[in-house]
This record gives C-alpha cells, sequence and structure tokens, in this order.
C-alpha cells in the first residue's frame, strides 16, 4: 500500500505543472528510498546533477551527505531522501515562496506515507517546514518532537563545503544520530508508529480516492 503511495506521489510529480518549476526541469527528482524508511532526509531542491539524472543528492553535496550517512553508522539503501521541491530552481536559485507552496503537499503526503521516526532537514530551507523563522546556527543537530515523530534540522551538506568553518559541526551532528534514533525509538516504539500507518492507510481503498492535489 506504502509503495503503491509512493508510486503514486511519483507518477504525479512526474507530470506537475504547479510551479513554474516545470518550464525548464528535464526530469524531476520525488525522492527515493525504502517505503518504510525510520529515517528521512530532506534536502532543498535539485541541482544540476539530480536534474540531469532525476535522483536526489547525486553531486557534490550528494557525495558529502554519503560520507555523512556513514559518520551516523547509515546507508542510503535503508533511509528515504527527498526535496522540498522537486524540480531544479534555475541556476540553483533559492525556491521562492509560491514554489514551496506549490510543492509542499507531494512532501507532506511522502512524510505521511513513509511515516519516519526521524526527520533530518538538511539547510535552512528544509528547516522552514518544521521551524518558520528559526536561526539554523542556534537549533541545528537538537532534536524536537513535532506531531508524533522527531525532527532534527542540520546544516545542509553543501554549506559545509561552501564553507569549512561549518565542518566540524555538520560531522558532529551526524555523529549523535545513532543515539538521537535510539532515543526516538525508545519514546515512539517502531510497533507504535507502524500501528498508527496501518490505521491510517485502512481508510484508503485506493490511492485515487486521496484528494490532495
Ligand atoms: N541539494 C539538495 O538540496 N538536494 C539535492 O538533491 C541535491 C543537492
Ligand atoms: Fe510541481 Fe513541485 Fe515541480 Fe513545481 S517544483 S512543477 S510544484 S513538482
Amino acid at each position: 500500500m506504502t509503495i503503491e503511495i509512493l508510486d503514486w506521489i511519483a507518477s504525479e510529480v512526474s507530470v506537475c505543472t504547479k510551479c513554474a518549476l516545470h518550464e525548464s526541469r528535464k526530469r524531476v527528482v520525488t525522492g527515493e528510498g525504502p517505503a518504510d524508511a525510520e529515517i528521512m532526509f530532506i534536502g532543498e531542491a535539485p541541482g544540476f546533477h539530480e536534474n540531469e539524472q532525476g535522483r536526489p543528492f547525486v553531486g557534490a553535496s550528494g557525495r558529502f551527505l554519503d560520507q555523512l550517512l556513514e559518520q551516523a553508522e547509515l546507508t542510503r539503501s535503508e533511509v528515504f531522501i527527498a526535496n522540498v521541491v522537486k524540480c531544479r530552481p534555475p541556476g540553483n536559485r533559492d525556491p521562492q515562496p509560491e514554489e514551496l507552496g506549490a510543492c509542499s503537499e507531494y512532501l507532506h503526503a511522502q512524510i505521511e506515507s513513509i511515516n519516519p521516526s526521524i526527520i533530518v532537514t538538511l539547510g535552512r530551507i528544509s528547516m522552514g517546514t518544521y521551524f518558520p523563522g528559526a536561526k539554523i546556527t542556534a537549533i541545528h543537530g537538537q532534536m524536537q518532537s513535532i506531531d508524533g515523530r522527531f525532527i532534527i534540522p542540520m546544516y545542509h551538506p553543501a554549506a559545509a563545503l561552501h564553507q569549512p568553518a561549518l565542518r566540524p559541526s555538520i560531522l558532529a551532528d551526524f555523529a549523535k544520530l545513532p543515539d538521537q534514533l535510539n532515543e526516538a525509538r525508545a519514546v515512539l516504539g517502531r510497533h507504535a508508529v507502524r500501528k498508527k500507518k496501518t490505521a491510517a492507510h485502512q481508510k484508503i481503498d485506493s490511492p485515487r480516492q486521496l484528494s490532495l492535489f
């Protein structure tokens, strides 16, 4: 069921024209990972390489993210990686408020479907989904409970590549992730998370009945 919902979201995104970013995109980047991932990473938007390949974090930031995942004792195959907007902003500019607004339903549908115990937001724009107006310098690496799951805002890997002074902070934040994951497990219990997911999905006979888009 969950896989069907994620596939359905991906098929909607692949033909989406809800904001101007569809005009210049080459490939949409819906996101990838297990449908029942315990942890989800949310970046900002596809960059050059992601737009070419249709996959998240495959350029320089992606290589650094792989190192950071290793630091956190995680592999790509066990986490879900998505972005706040699914199409590349021209020249890698920041996504505009109307683009964020247009695309947010897809991200929220992904989060509902995957139901991760922990969401790691990467960068200021992704952090804004959960902590509007917060300063990333003040709250990075701190796990907070929101809506029955845990959110950890982190620096964007690209920020650490461009500002070497941030590198120790982002490495230290990722090194804390295994303990935070254990803490989340202890508080939520994976079983409790699963139960909630099943109940929510029983209400849906077919993905088409979701009237989100
Ligand atoms: N930066 C992002 O925020 N997301 C990607 O997928 C790649 C780079
Ligand atoms: Fe649609 Fe999101 Fe792409 Fe805009 S960025 S066209 S809302 S998928």
